[in-house]
């Protein structure tokens, strides 16, 4: 296989060919009366980043006129960030019900903990507001059926939290796998591989802010549909790590990861998929329930198959997802890096063997995907365009996500049917 990428020859067309793919990044800008008035619900993490991605990529688009946390420290953190992006204080809220009774408010961003977003989403668009959610779309599995029944004929615009789909370099490859540069598509290898200190940031045991205390962390609010219990610093803030609010890696990761490939490749859900994983690197002085390790065979209809692996101890490979064709190889590697490999086994066709082995590295990518994907919701919200990932690509998304989570914690493959949306047991 040649090393030697040699981009010059397709790039000026797969890029452009991308860019087209990718429209949402390449609309004009929307007149100041366009201007979307939106709520962000959750100004932790990722809620912030959000509305920083925001300002600066659709800032004549939005008005982010109110927020809501449940811990004082991140509900200031976020009116500090919307006051001096915006240019003006939101009004700010500890219930996102307030928020949702704001006449004022058109839409709102979901970025709270997994466990809440069903409850929150239903009454979003109860509510009549348009909705950013943050992956997943739900905790469980009966939840997202359970929102699929009213988000199916619901009005509001709904954009879900995947935004590789709003990515330049998944586009590229979306368009060149359309163009044949990989022949037909059977497999999918996808990973993700992290690693950090114990007392780092890594592996979901983010610092707990110095400030937090159970007066100013409300853990009834936070806790909501989960199971009551004592005010508990590592479950606020640490919540990925317990099953009541997370899925762990199936949920947090991988589901950006199968579905971007079922965009890319144009799949819907899966026929069967079977898990095996646990907690081998964090296990002492850790008292995580989600596993560290994670392995799952996914498969389809159609004969295609996905194997997905994770481990949050070692980080050499990074992460990303390598489209592996009869024909040729396309990955996307951290978000930034697509590679292009043609073919190269003994007696390659000739047509094959003439294309040219490509990279292309796009700093800052991820960034540019959550602005644009940003923006294709407000577009769509202004009636100019398509949310690229509506509720049906997030319950798609989140039911291989969730049935990944039944097959290991059952310890058997689990079989899916698209027909009567019912999973058993093989
Ligand atoms: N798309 C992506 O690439 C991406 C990246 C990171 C996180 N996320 C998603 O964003 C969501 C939030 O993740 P995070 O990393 O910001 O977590 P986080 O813990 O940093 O922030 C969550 C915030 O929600 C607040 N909160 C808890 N209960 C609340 C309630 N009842 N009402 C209002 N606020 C409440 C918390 O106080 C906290 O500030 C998750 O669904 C996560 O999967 C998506």
């Amino acid at each position: 296989m040649s090393q030697e990428l040699s981009r010059r020859s397709m790039l000026s067309k797969t890029a452009k060919a991308a860019a087209l793919a990718a429209g949402p990044a390449i609309l004009p800008a929307l007149g100041a009366s366009d201007r979307v008035t939106v709520g962000v619900i959750g100004t932790g993490g990722r809620g912030r980043y959000l509305t920083e991605r925001a300002y600066a990529g659709v800032p004549s688009q939005i008005n982010i006129a109110a927020i809501c946390d449940t811990f004082t420290g991140n509900l200031n953190r976020g009116k500090d960030l919307v006051a001096t992006k915006g240019g003006k204080a939101p009004a700010t809220y500890a219930d996102y019900r307030q928020v949702l009774a704001d006449k004022s408010i058109d839409a709102v961003v979901i970025a709270t903990p997994e466990h809440l977003h069903h409850r929150m989403l239903l009454d979003a668009l109860a509510a009549g507001k348009h909705v950013y959610v943050e992956k997943p779309l739900s905790h469980t599995f009966e939840e997202a059926q359970d929102i699929m029944k009213v988000a199916r004929t619901s009005k509001s615009v709904i954009q879900v939290g995947t935004q590789n789909r709003s990515n330049t370099l998944y586009n590229m490859a979306k368009t060149m796998i359309e163009q044949g540069m990989i022949g037909g598509c059977h497999y999918t290898r996808a990973f993700w591989y992290r690693n950090a200190l114990p007392d780092g940031s890594g592996a979901w045991r983010y610092a707990i802010p110095a400030d937090a205390t159970a007066e100013n962390a409300d853990f009834t609010k936070f806790l909501g549909p989960a199971p009551k219990r004592d005010f508990n610093k590592a479950r606020y803030f640490q919540w990925r790590l317990y099953w009541d609010y997370s899925s762990g890696i199936a949920t947090d990761l991988m589901v950006h990861q199968t579905d971007v490939t079922a965009y890319v490749l144009g799949k819907g859900f899966p026929s069967s998929i079977m898990t095996s994983g646990g907690k081998n690197r964090w296990t002492v002085n850790d008292d995580r329930e989600v596993p560290d390790t994670w392995s799952c065979l996914i498969d389809y209809d159609d004969k295609f198959h996905v194997n997905y692996s994770c481990y949050l101890g070692n980080s050499h490979f990074g992460y990303g997802e390598q489209f592996c064709g009869n024909e040729g190889t396309i990955e996307v590697i951290n978000r930034d890096t697509l590679n292009f490999y043609p073919e190269a086994y003994n007696g390659v066709p000739a047509h094959v063997k003439a294309r040219k082995a490509m990279s292309v590295t796009i700093p800052f990518c991820d960034n540019m995907a959550v602005e644009a994907h940003i923006r294709n919701w407000l577009n769509s919200i202004a009636g100019k365009e398509k949310p690229i990932a509506p509720v049906q690509a997030g319950y798609e998304a989140v039911v291989l996500g969730l049935l990944s989570v039944v097959s290991y914690r059952q310890g058997k493959k689990v079989l899916y049917d698209t027909k009567t949306d019912k999973y058993t047991f093989a």
